[in-house]
């Protein structure tokens, strides 16, 4: 079931919202060489529950960290642990916290020290790739006009699209219907219409798109080791376009 939500229920997820984007923005200065994985996952869910929220990612399906952390070549559901970020890593964090009941949902890629040219192509377009897809994101649009152009914009830069993983609804679920994918046909699937909540996330790939799941069973790594990067924004469809919950 799609779910509109009421003026009331997008302030809310507003405020789950800013209160993911002041957890980006509060981790960002720890991200250098030498912490460990579980040392952000700590400051994470310190600070997650020091507003107020909780870390939705702790126990969801048994996930065991309060964020999910995936280096290099992990595409998502990386957990924290003892590893240490090296300088040229890239590092996604993806934070979901939830506010009274409603959940926001942002990942973002971030570079550890001087990365290579590689790494800096792959960052700089799974970027832009998302503002592409949030470019689709208007009443009468169709999700497979959000992920048809994404995957055009990837293809012209020579990136691969993870098919496996998707966005997704987001409201009192965490991942809701419908399913958002970074691929499609333009005009075809679910119309977008005002109040849906929607979490845009494209998962781009330096080499091939393959992916695989490490024996943890919850890290999706690239099949050929190259890296992947990840940018996600959790939006409210609005009267001409949409709106970003996980911004500024
Ligand atoms: N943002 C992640 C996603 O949409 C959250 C995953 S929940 C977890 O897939 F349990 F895997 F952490
Ligand atoms: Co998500």
């Amino acid at each position: 079931m799609i779910t509109l939500k009421s003026p009331r229920e997008v302030d809310l997820m507003q405020i789950a919202g800013n209160i993911v984007y002041k957890t980006h923005q509060y981790l960002k200065p720890y991200i250098k060489a030498g912490i460990t994985t579980q040392e952000i996952d700590d400051l994470a869910d310190k600070y997650i529950r020091s507003q107020d929220a909780i870390p939705s990612c702790k126990n969801y399906q048994g996930y065991p960290a309060a964020i999910c952390i995936s280096v290099n070549d992990e595409v998502v559901h990386g957990i924290a642990g003892p590893r240490k970020l090296k300088n040229g890593d890239i590092v996604t964090l993806d934070i979901c916290a939830c506010y009274k009941g409603y959940h926001g949902d942002s990942a973002w890629s971030y570079p550890v020290g001087q990365i290579d040219e590689e790494k800096s192509h792959l960052m700089k377009y799974t970027e832009e790739a998302l503002y592409v897809g949030l470019n689709q994101v208007k009443p009468g649009n169709r999700i497979g006009d959000i992920g048809s152009a994404i995957s055009k914009f990837a293809k012209e830069h020579n990136l691969g699209v993870v098919k496996e993983l998707c966005g997704h609804g987001i409201g009192q679920e965490l991942h809701e219907e419908p399913n958002v994918p970074n691929y499609g046909i333009a005009n075809t699937g679910v119309r977008l219409k005002e109040g849906m909540t929607i979490a845009v996330e494209p998962m781009l790939t330096a080499g091939s798109p393959s992916v695989e799941m490490l024996d943890d069973d919850w890290t999706v790594v690239t099949k050929d080791g190259h890296p992947a990067a990840h940018f996600e924004h959790t939006v409210v469809v609005t009267k001409d376009g949409y709106k970003i919950l996980t911004g500024e």
